[in-house]
C-alpha cells in the first residue's frame, strides 16, 4: 500500500504557517512590476496566518518602475531590527537580491527550493528571501515563504564563524 502523503502542520487554509514557537514576525515586502501580483498575494496570506506585514510596495503595477526603489528601504529595515524578516520579489529576484545584498547585514538570497528556503535561514541566518514573480506561482512561493519564516538561525560555531568573515568584508 502507498504511504498517505504527510501534510505538514499549520497549512490549515493555505496561508503562510506561523512561525514556530514565538508568534507572529514582523515581515517586511517589497515588489516591482515583476513582482508586484505575487506580493499582493502574499501579504494578504501572510496577515491571515498572523504576521505583521509592513508593505514597501510598490503600491500599484507601473511598468517600467525600478525593484530598488522598494526593496532597499525594506531591507534597510531587516538590517536596522525593523523587522524580522524580508521578502523581495521581482520578475527573476534576481535583481532584488543584487540590491537587497547591498545593504550591510542583509542577507539576502533567490531561493525557488524549500530545501534551501530552510536551510539558508538555519546555516547562514539569511533575512531576506527573494523570489521571482515570474518565476514561481503562488503555492511554490508560499511553500518557500513558510519554510522560510519557520527556520531559526542554527547559531553553530562554525557557522558564526563564516558569517563573522562576510561581517568583517562589509566592514572594509
Ligand atoms: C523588470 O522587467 C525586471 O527586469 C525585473 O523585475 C527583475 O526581473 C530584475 O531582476
Amino acid at each position: 500500500m502507498m504511504p498517505r502523503p504527510v501534510r505538514a502542520k499549520g497549512r490549515k487554509g493555505r496561508e503562510p504557517a506561523k512561525p514556530k514557537g514565538t508568534g507572529s514576525l514582523r515581515v517586511g515586502l517589497a515588489a516591482d512590476h515583476g513582482g508586484f501580483a505575487l506580493k499582493e498575494k502574499l501579504a494578504a496570506g501572510l496577515k491571515k496566518a498572523g504576521h505583521r506585514v509592513k508593505d514597501f510596495g510598490a503600491y500599484q503595477e507601473t511598468r517600467g518602475d525600478d525593484y530598488p526603489d522598494y526593496v532597499v528601504p525594506m531591507a534597510v529595515a531587516v538590517a536596522g531590527g525593523k523587522l524580522d524578516r524580508g521578502i523581495a520579489v521581482c520578475g527573476s529576484g534576481v535583481g532584488a537580491c543584487i540590491a537587497a545584498n547591498k545593504v550591510p547585514g542583509v542577507r539576502a538570497a533567490l531561493v525557488v527550493d524549500v530545501f534551501s528556503a530552510h536551510q539558508g535561514v538555519e546555516d547562514d541566518d539569511m533575512n531576506v528571501i527573494c523570489l521571482g514573480g515570474r518565476v514561481v506561482g503562488y503555492e511554490l512561493a508560499r511553500d518557500l515563504i513558510d519554510a522560510f519564516l519557520s527556520a531559526r538561525f542554527a547559531g553553530g560555531r562554525r557557522f558564526r564563524r563564516r558569517l563573522e568573515k562576510i561581517a568583517e568584508l562589509e566592514a572594509q
